[in-house]
């Protein structure tokens, strides 16, 4: 298993972002000034976006694994790789989500804790209604994690 960050031709990875968020044009603007990491194992398992959104905050802005490769730890060895990179260069990590269970507490296994939430993020920002397990997305919840504690 190998961890890649790719700085030319992102866009070729647009297939498996799209996974984590539906919005190509969203995904173009935080692409071009974000850090992209891509995980092969064997070949392309998954992908992830950083953006730098302070002085010392950054912000976890995609996170996706193809479908028929999910729940093998790749999302998990994606996030301990993107906390190792980090540590040293910043105090805070964000990352935002909708209101779903599964996906809150997939985060929360790595020290992510509650941040805040941004009200109706998903109906305001999306041209169309997003469902996560049968449930329709509103809100945006933001976790942080303490980088320095890590
Ligand atoms: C979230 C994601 C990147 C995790 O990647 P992965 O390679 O499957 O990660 P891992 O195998 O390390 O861990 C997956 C664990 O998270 C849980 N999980 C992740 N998303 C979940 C969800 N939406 N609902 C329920 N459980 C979820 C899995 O059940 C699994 O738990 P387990 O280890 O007890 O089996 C992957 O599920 C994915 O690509 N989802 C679609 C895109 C997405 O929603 N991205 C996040 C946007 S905020």
């Amino acid at each position: 298993m190998e961890i890649k960050t790719i700085s030319e031709n992102k866009e070729d990875f647009m297939d498996l972002l799209l996974l984590a968020d539906e919005q190509e044009s969203m995904i173009k603007k935080y692409l071009g000034r974000g850090e992209l990491f891509v995980l092969y194992d064997d070949d392309l398992k998954t992908v992830a976006v950083v953006t730098k959104e302070a002085e010392d905050v950054f912000e976890l802005k995609n996170i996706a694994t193809y479908e028929q490769y999910q729940g093998n730890g790749y999302g998990s060895s994606m996030i301990n790789f993107i906390i190792e990179q980090y540590k040293n260069k910043g105090k805070q990590l964000l990352v935002g989500t909708g209101d779903d269970e599964g996906i809150l507490s997939f985060y929360k296994r790595f020290g992510f804790t509650y941040s805040h939430t941004v009200k109706d993020f998903f109906i305001d920002n999306c041209d169309h209604e997003m469902f996560e397990n049968g449930k329709q997305l509103r809100d945006m919840i933001y976790l942080k994690m303490d980088l320095h504690a890590k």
